[in-house]
């Protein structure tokens, strides 16, 4: 398990949770953003008329679309772009690429030639100022003697938030901070939540039928949801760090759970939960293509060893309670090992476990305009479910998309109304 030793560089030093909402944008997803920054840079005011969209708006939304490229690529780092711009010109952009390259302002710097001095710089995180893997992006500004840094977002890390910005001021730079701060935390949040919890962002996603189906009363679940819809999916995947499934998903469906779509640094790690061991060693999933973690009840950890030697799969042996592996002792463990999002992929009885253990940070909800029908045919979320209408998990909807025939649901779910379900059973 070499990945245990994965090292975070200096970008991941560092931020805290801001609340302005710019233009009124609530969530953006990475196609909404990109959306809107395309208007921004037309240079649009905004649809209901009172905003007129600054010059600093503007090239913010361009940095955010730079950041955009380097999703699936740059973790365990967030995602960032900059663009250097004299005389309302842009005269340099870059992004931080992949993970160990360099950082989206050294990069613009690059760009840029020898004509940065006197120029503003538009970045979407709080430039860093520690050595890591790189030398510090302050000192880099100070030297090209940029005269203004603009700034969407701090940095996450706690202990570090404002300290790039400090700096940059003790230098003499003028800093502006908060320019389009919303999408910018939006584009980080995975990275966010992982720097300041030590867990992964959960993104639970079902393809259901319009009857709540995913699968048929004989397991059959291929395919539920349309070709684009299933290709938005694989692109979910590819910007995720890990997928995972339950045991009997594998059983059923025998799935590979790779990226094959080129838009991801390495195919995501791939996670079983399989109390017992028992599954099949010869399932695709234990095969090439990615690494796979086993997650499984640590009093059955030498059994399940035993059974899958011949696999390169790795064991994550965890607590069982009432039956169920422990799932906040599962990120605690990925998060430990750089996994900053996760990707729950299903079955219902997994989706439901997330989901009464308050471990989802996201959904992502398909729906097709098809009937399955059949009282045993497998639903979206299994388990035991809520006793009443009343305790029922809220989920406050972000967005609504129609991908090809089916219909997306992005979503949060309501912290508040678990609160409040927890109330009525303890009163
Ligand atoms: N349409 C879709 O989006 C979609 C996606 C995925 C799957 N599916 C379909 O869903 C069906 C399988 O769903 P399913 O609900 O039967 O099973 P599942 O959710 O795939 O797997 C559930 C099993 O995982 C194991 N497990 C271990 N720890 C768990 C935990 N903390 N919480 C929940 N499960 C845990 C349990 O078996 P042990 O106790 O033995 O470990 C449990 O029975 C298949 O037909 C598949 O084709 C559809």
């Amino acid at each position: 398990m070499n990945e245990l030793s994965l090292r975070v560089d200096d970008r991941a030093g560092s931020g805290h949770a801001l609340q302005s909402n710019i233009l009124g944008w609530a969530d953006l997803s990475a196609g909404r953003l990109l959306r809107s920054s395309r208007a921004l840079r037309r240079n649009d005011s905004s649809r209901n008329g009172y905003h007129r969209v600054s010059q600093d708006e503007r090239f913010m939304a361009h940095a955010l679309e730079l950041a955009e490229r380097g999703r699936g690529f740059v973790s365990p780092n967030p995602m960032v772009g900059a663009c250097i711009v004299k005389y309302g010109r842009l005269i340099g952009q870059g992004y931080h690429a992949c993970f160990g390259s360099a950082h989206a302002e050294i990069m613009a710097l690059r760009q840029s030639g020898g004509l940065v001095r006197g120029a503003t710089m538009y970045v979407t995180l709080e430039p860093c100022s520690t050595y890591g893997k790189t030398p510090p992006c302050v000192e880099a500004i100070r030297e090209a003697k940029i005269k203004r840094v603009v700034i969407a977002t701090m940095d996450p890390n706690p202990s570090h938030a404002g300290r790039g910005r400090t700096i940059l001021k003790r230098y003499g730079i003028q800093v502006t901070t908060g320019v389009l701060r919303r999408a910018a935390e939006v584009q980080i949040e995975a990275y966010s939540k992982w720097m300041r919890t030590g867990v992964p962002f959960v993104i639970l996603k079902m393809a259901q039928s319009l009857d709540g189906k995913i699968a048929s009363r004989t397991g059959e679940s291929k395919w539920i949801s349309g070709s684009r819809a299933r290709k938005w999916v694989h692109d979910l995947r590819a910007s995720c760090d890990a997928v995972l499934v339950g045991r009997n998903t594998v059983a059923a469906d025998d799935p590979l759970l790779t990226v094959r779509n080129g838009k991801c640094r390495k195919s995501p790690w791939r996670i079983i939960l399989d109390r017992s061991g028992t599954c099949s060693p010869k399932a695709r999933v234990f095969g090439e293509g990615a690494p796979t973690i086993l997650a499984c009840s640590e009093r059955l950890m030498d059994e399940a060893a035993r059974k899958f030697r011949r696999t390169k799969v790795t064991f994550c042996p965890l607590k069982v309670n009432q039956g169920r592996l422990d799932l906040a002792a599962l990120l605690r463990c990925l998060g430990s090992i750089g996994i900053t999002s996760l990707l729950v992929e299903g079955g219902g009885e997994v989706a439901w476990s997330f989901i009464d253990g308050r471990l989802v940070d996201k959904l992502v909800w398909i729906v097709a305009p098809k009937i399955v029908g059949g009282r045993d045919a497998k639903t979206s979320v299994e388990g035991l479910g809520f006793e009443a209408i009343s305790e029922a998990a809220r989920v406050r909807m972000i967005r609504m998309v129609l991908v090809g025939e089916d219909l997306v649901f992005e979503g949060r779910l309501d912290s508040t109304c678990f609160r409040e379900s927890l109330n009525v059973k303890q009163g």
